[in-house]
């Protein structure tokens, strides 16, 4: 396999991977989700100068340009590539629309074994979604080693959730009915989509990503069996797959398998601000990373109240082994000061351990 020559260059900043890996760090590293768009005005004007988010993300010296504005601007110690999870469906034949102030729309979705055939899933990724490891390449040559790059799919459950529910949804109930009316068609589509995206993951490392996440948005909406049989059974393939970086596996209100997230072959735990750090480090133990887990919310309040959270969030660590950010994707009318405040306050932190 040929690495990108910019992949292999030495990073200066390389806490995050130190961090995931549970080597020594001299300080916590620091970076949010959704760091990239959203809140900076530069990111608008950016997008502004195109006919939308699609045509961002499929541009990939633009997706570069934001994904690094976050590095410039707020000192974040990872970038995260400019992308949507959403693009692995629609590599599959799924087209979506992003409606503004309304999210994502598909005019297909994949409710019975017929419409199966509205979707490919034997395709070559790198040709379909040579869109996301270009600007991988190029985000990388821009950055010139200065922080990782983090590249990212959705977990196989989350993108099933937008390929038959066809929109967001607070319930995702046309999903979770296939579980109960056809899970035959349910463990179909789910093996189709874990197939694709390991192949997704593995073209992003190839191209330049240090180290991948994978997103499960949807978890906290399945009971713990359920969540056992469609989701993380196939998270685990993944996680098994990657063997060439770090590997976060992030289960947004997965609160009851944590133990078993633990067990797969991962390095980090992604933790959302209805855990309790010192209950996942209790039942995970040392040998993996968290990271997490400040309540987006607190990024309203007083620069004085947020640097006493992130604080008192700190205090909370009981070792080296944690990453630093908030419990889910930061808000879009955050002020990107109280964003300065918050990884700042994690710069200055002194480590006790
Ligand atoms: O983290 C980053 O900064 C990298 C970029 C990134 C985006 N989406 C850009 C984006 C990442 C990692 C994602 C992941 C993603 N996309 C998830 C998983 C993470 C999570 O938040 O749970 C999900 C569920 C999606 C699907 C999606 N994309 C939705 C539901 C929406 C609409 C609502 C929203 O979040 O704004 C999007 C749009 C989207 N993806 C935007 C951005 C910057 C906003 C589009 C815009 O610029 O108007």
């Amino acid at each position: 396999m040929h690495f990108s020559i910019f992949a292999m260059m030495k990073i200066q900043n390389d806490l995050i991977l130190r961090a995931a890996k549970g080597e020594d760090i001299e300080r916590y590293p620091v970076w949010l989700m959704r760091q990239a768009g959203r809140i900076l005005p530069e990111y608008r004007e950016v997008r502004g100068k195109l006919s939308g988010f699609k045509e961002l993300v499929e541009t990939p010296e633009r997706a570069a340009e934001v994904t690094i504005q976050p590095v410039d601007l707020l000192g974040v110690d990872a970038a995260i590539i400019f992308s949507d999870i959403l693009v692995v469906p629609e590599a599959m034949g799924l087209e979506y629309q992003m409606i503004e102030k309304k999210g994502p729309w598909f005019e297909k979705t994949i409710r019975s074994e017929e419409a199966l055939k509205y979707a490919e899933f034997d395709f070559d990724v790198e040709d379909r979604l040579g869109y996301v490891t270009e600007a991988i390449r190029i985000t990388n040559k821009e950055l010139g080693g200065r922080v990782p790059l983090i590249g990212f799919a959705g977990a196989p459950w989350t993108i099933f959730c937008y390929m038959t529910e066809g929109q967001g949804s607070k319930t995702f109930s046309e999903s979770r009915k296939i579980l109960f009316t056809n899970p035959t068609l349910a463990h179909e589509l789910l093996v189709r989509i874990t197939k694709v995206t390991i192949q997704y993951l593995k073209a992003q490392i190839k191209a330049g990503a240090h180290m991948v996440q994978i997103f499960d948005s949807w978890a906290g909406i399945l009971g713990k069996e359920q969540y056992a049989e469609f989701g993380l059974k196939y998270m685990d393939q993944i996680a098994s797959a990657i063997t060439e970086v770090p590997v976060t596996i992030f289960a947004k209100g997965a609160y009851n398998s944590v133990v078993e997230i633990a067990a797969m072959d991962c390095n980090t735990i992604g933790v959302d601000w209805n855990m309790q750090i010192t209950d996942i480090r209790n039942s995970v133990g040392e040998k993996r990373t968290l990271q997490g887990n400040l309540d987006p919310c607190v990024l309203y309040s007083s620069h004085n109240e947020v640097e006493r959270q992130t604080n008192n969030m700190l205090n909370s660590f009981i070792s080296k082994r944690h990453i630093v950010n908030l419990g889910h994707g930061v808000y879009p009318d955050i002020d990107p000061e109280k964003v300065k405040t918050f990884i700042n306050t994690v710069k200055n932190y002194e480590l006790k351990h």
